[in-house]
């Protein structure tokens, strides 16, 4: 299965299990919207938890907040939304379809990039054992010159972003003669700016002065809590203030199911710090947030940092940790020194003093702000898109699995009654009753145990409970596992420290 393939069977997959669905559906959808069904929810779910838990639990200096969505206009203006908050687009005027116009060159990039790593691929055939990869992308005539035009593009298109020069993004496209995917031709317009935040009206419709917007980042309602936090929580700089919740941007580009959506939901810590030690604690956070993705254990070769060339209007350093989603590898997570950017605003915008009193140096100062930015759908669709497998058994037959990690995993035991009868329902049950309040369960008792099974491992459970005759004979029961599809024989009163072991968030945060 090509990539492209893979990844339509898992939207598929996603709806038909009960992920993810289409918002709006008996409508026909909403472009770029999409609701989380009873999995999905799950899977969300567990992830914030790990989160929350990994920023505010492990880090006796980070707290929570909650704020809302709705804030005063003048937010917008002050963290430089109303002005710098766009997306260069450009439309094919044969397609008339719209792409960001940096996007259309990251293609570019991507597909130069893609044709060194199959020359390497053959020259890894033809050199067998003996093959330098280091070497050769150095001197392999044609990588020679991919990588010359690589570095010379991304300049360019850097320096373009950076000086805002919307002429020379269309000169770039223009030169490397890209062409629109749908119609194949080159026939394009002017680049032209669009704002990416949706606005409305708070109280009665049409005066100007309650246009309000819907926040495009969490972290704003971070830093107009600054003071709150810091004075009530008696905060001392070095400390974090961490936030989940919905953000919203009219991505005119919204494309590759929940990587790229208009309503969509953040995790953000906002980590407050002393001037000039900014470059330390971005290197800090750099290594805490990759070690936190790696602990899922989805493989450290899916991760890769990416320093951002173009600097957003608030930092003054950037990565990306990227993923490798089956379109590629892919932004994540953003982790930015935003200097006092933004608390310097809001300063300036509001009239009111924003400072910190240093107890013991005695000096006060703006703090500067490290942040860790991570879209939590994007994380749902890294987790949904590396579980999923088709595998081939030893008997010829095809299972689908979502090898979810298991403390993350939607559902984690399933309990079974062999049959609908004998007595076996009703022992099935007290086991229910026994997992419940520790983890989410689920009793199934339709259909032979082979289709169960396979129900179970569509979703991602990790672990199957089968209830028969001899478990009311000895209390026994027989405990299948996921992934190797090993089954065991083990006591009914030994299954909630067998699932807690493998299961539990809190040994996933005890390995951080
Ligand atoms: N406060 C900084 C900030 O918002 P960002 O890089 O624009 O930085 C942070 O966004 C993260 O939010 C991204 O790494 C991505 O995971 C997620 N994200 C951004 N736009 C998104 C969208 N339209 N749909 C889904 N997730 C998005």
């Amino acid at each position: 299965m090509t990539q492209e393939e893979l990844f339509k069977v898992l939207v598929a997959h996603c709806k038909e299990y009960g992920f993810i669905f289409p918002s709006s559906e008996i409508y026909d959808g909403l472009a770029a919207v999409y609701d989380y069904g009873q999995m999905g929810v799950e899977l969300k779910n567990n992830i914030k938890n790990y989160w929350w838990g990994a920023m505010t639990r492990l880090h006796e200096n980070i707290v929570g907040i909650d704020s809302c969505i709705f804030m005063h206009p003048k937010i917008w203006e002050a963290s430089g939304h109303v002005g710098a908050f766009n997306d260069p687009l450009i439309d094919n005027k044969d397609s008339k379809k719209r792409y960001r116009a940096d996007v259309l060159i990251e293609d570019y990039i991507a597909k130069l990039e893609e044709k060194n790593n199959k020359e390497v691929e053959k020259g890894r055939k033809k050199f067998g054992d003996a093959f330098d990869e280091a070497k050769f992308r150095e001197t392999n005539p044609n990588c020679v010159r991919n990588n010359a035009k690589i570095a010379e593009v991304r300049k360019r298109m850097a320096d373009a972003l950076n000086a805002n020069d919307l002429k020379e993004l269309r000169q770039i496209i223009i030169d490397c003669e890209i062409a629109c995917p749908i119609s194949g031709t080159k026939n394009w317009t002017e680049v032209r700016q669009f704002n990416l935040m949706f606005s409305t009206q708070l109280g009665s419709v049409g005066e100007e002065a309650n246009t309000i917007y819907l926040r495009p980042e969490t972290a704003q309602g971070i830093f107009v809590n600054y003071l709150n936090v810091q004075k009530t929580g008696r905060m001392k700089i070095p400390f974090g203030i961490a936030q989940i919740g919905k953000a919203f941007r009219n991505e005119i580009v919204a494309r590759q199911f929940i990587f790229r959506m208009r309503e969509f939901e953040q995790m953000e810590m906002q980590f407050f710090i002393k001037p000039g030690t900014e470059l330390d604690w971005f290197a800090q956070w750099k290594k805490n947030r990759m070690a936190w993705h790696v602990n899922i254990g989805m493989g450290a070769e899916n991760y890769r940092f990416h320093d951002h060339d173009k600097l957003a209007h608030y930092a003054n350093a950037a990565t990306d940790i990227e993923f490798n989603f089956p379109f590629g590898f892919k932004e994540l997570e953003g982790i930015h020194s935003r200097t006092d950017f933004d608390l310097g605003n809001h300063q300036k915008f509001s009239g009111k003093k924003i400072q910190y009193f240093d107890p013991e140096s005695g000096e006060s100062y703006t703090p500067y702000v490290v942040e860790t930015s991570i879209g939590v759908d994007r994380m749902v669709l890294a987790v949904l898109s590396h579980s999923l497998k088709e595998e081939t058994l030893e008997n010829g037959e095809t299972r689908v699995v979502m090898s979810i990690p298991a403390p993350l995993a939607p559902v984690k035991a399933a309990v079974l009654p062999l049959v609908k009868k004998d007595g076996l329902p009703e022992l099935a049950q007290k086991i229910m009753d026994m997992l419940k309040f520790d983890f989410n369960c689920q009793y199934d008792e339709k259909d032979s145990i082979g289709k169960r099974y396979r129900r179970q491992d569509a979703i991602g459970t990790p672990f199957c409970i089968t209830v028969d005759h001899d478990s009311i004979e000895n209390g026994t029961v027989t405990l299948r596992y996921r992934d190797s599809m090993k089954q065991d024989r083990v006591k009914i009163e030994e299954l909630p420290g067998i699932i807690h072991q493998q299961v539990d968030l809190g040994v996933l945060l005890r390995n951080l």
